[in-house]
């Protein structure tokens, strides 16, 4: 059931504040604004974390491996099942593994999880599907509480795994003691937060159809990011290429001058994911290069960074003031239905891409 819309993926996209408030109540909130759950995970176990999905979901591990390290300052490594799955890591019992996976039954990913069993000091998993394999077989599963995912192209599903690795994260830091009473309030509100913010991002929707508009006419299309908002600009390629079948890729802005600003040209617009945070202004200098040589920005900032940052830019889109560290969260939103949007105007199989399945069983 579609609820009205014209595509799963449309549905899915709206249904976030919902999904995600739900998300975070289970995993954060009482009255005081403290972690409410015990998860059962005590961080300061841990040395280190490794953390291993395919796709999307590998690409939620990236953004929290931001929050693991800044905020709890646990490393965390990431990596792709694929890869991980065969180049026999090593580990030990002051590794936590950590298995992201909306299905639960992605092959590479179970095949990563089975390594890991007995080598790790704990197997935990981040599902949507709690009766899934990778559930199953994990020492510890926690839920992201999205509800049924239909549409092949994940985004409930990343937003909600976002939500519980935030909430991971900040309960690490807490249990590692780094967190006084002062910084855990604000943290943990501004996670709360976060619902609201993407119950803003979802009301620009006319501003970002009409950039779909414009983007649909091109073949290839670059995404920018730094930070947490680096592993988004990964995301938002992804999501493109997924539906609308035009090529995309994904820099670290800073990455911008080692290779990528050889293909600039007014053929290939640039979208940069930039709120107005204390990396505003290299991600600036970095779009400036950009357009010096002809480029065309799509700059995704808040009302001030816009202002600041704007001149000369092609598209804006204007996202609310957030501020802290989970910005990245409600970042997806305007991705998503960048993809969305440019997809639909295409004319192509959104919640269907061609060649794609909802669930990878097979390596
Ligand atoms: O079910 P999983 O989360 O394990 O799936 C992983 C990927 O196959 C999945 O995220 C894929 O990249 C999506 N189609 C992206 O939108």
């Amino acid at each position: 059931d579609k609820a009205g819309h014209r595509h799963f993926m449309s549905k899915e996209i709206a249904e976030q504040p919902d999904v995600l408030a739900n998300a975070l109540k289970y995993y954060t909130t009482d009255r005081e604004g403290r972690h409410l759950l015990e998860t059962g995970v005590d961080f300061s176990q841990f040395d280190r974390i490794v953390m291993v999905a395919c796709g999307t979901a590998s690409l939620a591990c990236f953004v929290s491996k931001y929050w693991f390290e800044q905020i709890a300052r646990i490393p965390v490594e990431i990596d792709i099942a694929s890869e991980f799955r065969y180049r026999e890591p090593p580990l030990n019992d002051r590794t936590l593994t950590l298995f992201v996976s909306q299905s639960g039954e992605t092959a590479d990913t179970l095949a990563a999880l089975r390594y890991c069993t007995g080598q790790a000091g704990k197997v935990v998993s981040i599902v949507n599907a709690m009766e899934s394999s990778i559930a199953r077989e994990s020492d510890l599963a926690l839920p992201i509480l999205a509800g049924p995912e239909i549409g092949v192209a994940s985004t409930k599903a990343f937003t909600c795994q976002l939500a519980v690795l935030a909430s991971l994260s900040l309960q690490a830091a807490r249990q590692r003691g780094l967190l006084d009473e002062a910084g855990d309030r604000e943290l943990t509100d501004q996670l709360r937060r976060v619902p609201g913010q993407v119950t803003e991002a979802l009301a620009i929707a006319p501003q970002v159809q009409a950039v779909s508009a414009q983007l649909a006419r091109y073949e290839d299309v670059l995404f920018l990011g730094r930070g947490a908002l680096y592993p988004l600009a990964l995301e938002g390629a992804l999501k493109l290429k997924e539906i609308s079948y035009i090529h995309a890729e994904g820099y670290a802005s800073g990455e911008l001058k080692h290779g990528p600003i050889a293909l600039i040209d007014e053929e290939m617009p640039v979208v940069v994911l930039t709120p107005h945070d204390a990396m505003f202004d290299k991600t600036v200098s970095n779009m400036q290069e950009v357009m010096a040589r002809g480029g065309k920005i799509v700059m995704v900032s808040d009302a001030r960074g816009l202002k600041d940052g704007g001149d000369g830019v092609w598209q804006m889109i204007e996202m609310p003031k957030i501020d802290g560290p989970f910005a990245a969260i409600a970042y997806a939103v305007p991705i998503q239905q960048l993809a969305y949007f440019t997809a639909v105007e295409k004319g192509t199989d959104v919640d269907q891409p061609r060649n794609l399945a909802k669930s990878v069983t097979v390596e």
